[in-house]
């Protein structure tokens, strides 16, 4: 019997890439490779790349180039690059790197194997299509090992809202949601395997409108129901989801599905109606904050988390004002901030820039905000009783940690907890970027 081979996977940029680098790992697995942490053991090395701003794509080619020494070393060394930056720039990479032998996009992944094994022959593979395969289906039947009690579940792909400023109806494509009965049997497989907590992915979540099996179209709130049938799943989060596509009966079954945790990521990107206008968002300040309204008087609790993006193209004083009062108002307890990064291709890349100076400035005041915002947010958990999901022990002896239903991180001393237990907790500290909590005995 061959030797199995190793295989080092390094990922970048957000959930669904995490989720996607899993499902290159399982497929590879057929074919003789298992995972490992370090590229030095490695026989390949796949970088699953982000290509959203412009120091995410630059980073690949730096990582490229410090694979160099470890190839000359082992000439039989496979290099990889998937994901966004793969789709983006696919021939370049193979032009300006020539390290690289394959290169695969993130719609085509299932063809992995076939790759590799092109590349054992000595010749470079490269995959950037959108085929008309299921590349989910391709991948079932993979050999399924024990999973960690929390798992993310890809449920909708592509985007079609084309934001001004964004790559990633380009990257991933037009909006496609997978079937509800493939859903579901994943989701019962991740149980079987030990999870509790599945976070279904999409770039549009809320978008999602997958085939049901009596042929009608379902919406996301119609499959959290489905969902919230499945035995020993105890908790479902979704991400990331657009303002627009925040339905009436996903707002509702955050005040009336028990298992839906009360977190919403809901990005607004900019508070000034000229920017929002600009940015293609077809959504605007108003509008935004009435929507968060209609979803706190369903789950007054809920946490809300966000993304914006200061220094877009003309952006003045006044606009930046706009934002940081539109937080003021939310008032979120996550958000992910970022400076505006020309990204060629899309409109926005056509308009004149902002000073990066002043961009700077402004990212550091924005981030200051959210960071007091969230502090006091946390703060505010202390003396309140949760549920933890534990996921891991705590460096401390005796101590777990866990996520409360709030995506808080809680140690916990002193509890019986094991990993994949579901416990009350009252909240006695917080700390910088954690909560600590006590067993509270039933
Ligand atoms: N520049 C800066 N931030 C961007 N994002 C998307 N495209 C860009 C860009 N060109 C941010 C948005 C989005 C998040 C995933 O990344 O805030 O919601
Ligand atoms: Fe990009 Fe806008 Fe689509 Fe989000 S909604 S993926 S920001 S185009």
């Amino acid at each position: 019997m061959a030797d199995t081979k190793k295989l080092y996977i390094k990922t970048y940029g957000c959930q669904m890439n995490v989720y996607d680098s899993e499902r290159m790992a399982e497929a590879m697995g057929g074919a003789g490779y298992e995972t490992t942490d370090s590229p030095d053991d490695a026989d390949m090395i796949l970088l699953n790349t982000c290509h959203i701003r412009e120091k995410a794509a630059e980073k690949v080619y730096s990582e490229l180039g410090r694979f160099k020494g470890l190839k000359a070393e082992k000439p039989d060394l496979k290099i990889g690059v998937a994901g966004c930056v793969a789709q983006a720039e696919g021939e370049e990479i193979m032009r300006r790197q020539p390290l690289v032998d394959l290169v695969v996009g993130p719609q085509a992944y299932h063809r992995l194997p076939e790759m590799e094994a092109k590349t054992q022959e000595g010749v470079k593979a490269l995959d950037t299509d959108f085929p008309e395969e299921d590349k989910f289906e391709k991948l079932k039947g993979r050999p399924k090992a024990k999973r960690g009690p929390t798992a993310f579940l890809t449920v909708q792909e592509g985007c079609d809202k084309f934001c001004a400023f964004c790559v990633v109806p380009y990257t991933r494509g037009a909006e496609v949601s997978r079937p509800v009965d493939r859903i579901l049997s994943e989701a019962r497989d991740l149980v079987d395997r030990g999870v509790r907590e599945v976070t279904l992915l999409g770039q549009n979540v809320n978008a999602y409108h997958g085939a049901s099996t009596g042929g009608d179209s379902w919406s996301l709130a119609q499959l959290i129901w489905q969902l919230d049938k499945v035995d020993g799943l105890e908790r479902i989060r979704f991400t990331t989801s657009h303002p627009n596509d925040m339905m009436d009966d996903l707002i509702e079954a955050h005040g009336t599905c028990s298992k839906l945790m009360p977190y919403l990521h809901l990005p607004v990107q900019s508070g000034s109606n000229k920017i929002l206008k600009r940015m293609n968002r077809s959504h605007d300040r108003d509008s935004y904050l009435r929507l968060v309204e209609r979803i706190r008087a369903a789950r007054p609790d809920i946490l809300l988390s966000g993304d914006f993006i200061v220094g877009f193209p003309e952006e003045t004083e006044a606009d930046f004002h706009d934002t940081m009062d539109l937080i003021e108002e939310v008032k979120y307890g996550q958000a992910f901030s970022f400076k505006y990064s020309s990204r060629p291709g899309t409109p926005a890349a056509e308009r004149p820039l902002v000073d990066d100076g002043e961009a700077t400035e402004r990212l550091y005041r924005l981030q200051a905000l959210i960071t007091k915002q969230q502090r006091e947010i946390q703060d505010s958990m202390v003396g309140r009783e949760v549920s933890v999901l534990f996921e891991k022990p705590g460096r401390l002896e005796g101590q777990m940690v866990g996520k409360s239903e709030y995506l808080h991180a809680v140690h916990v001393s002193g509890s019986d907890a094991q990993i994949g237990d579901l416990k009350r907790v009252r909240i006695v500290e917080s700390g910088t970027n954690s909560l600590a909590g006590v067993p509270i005995l039933d």
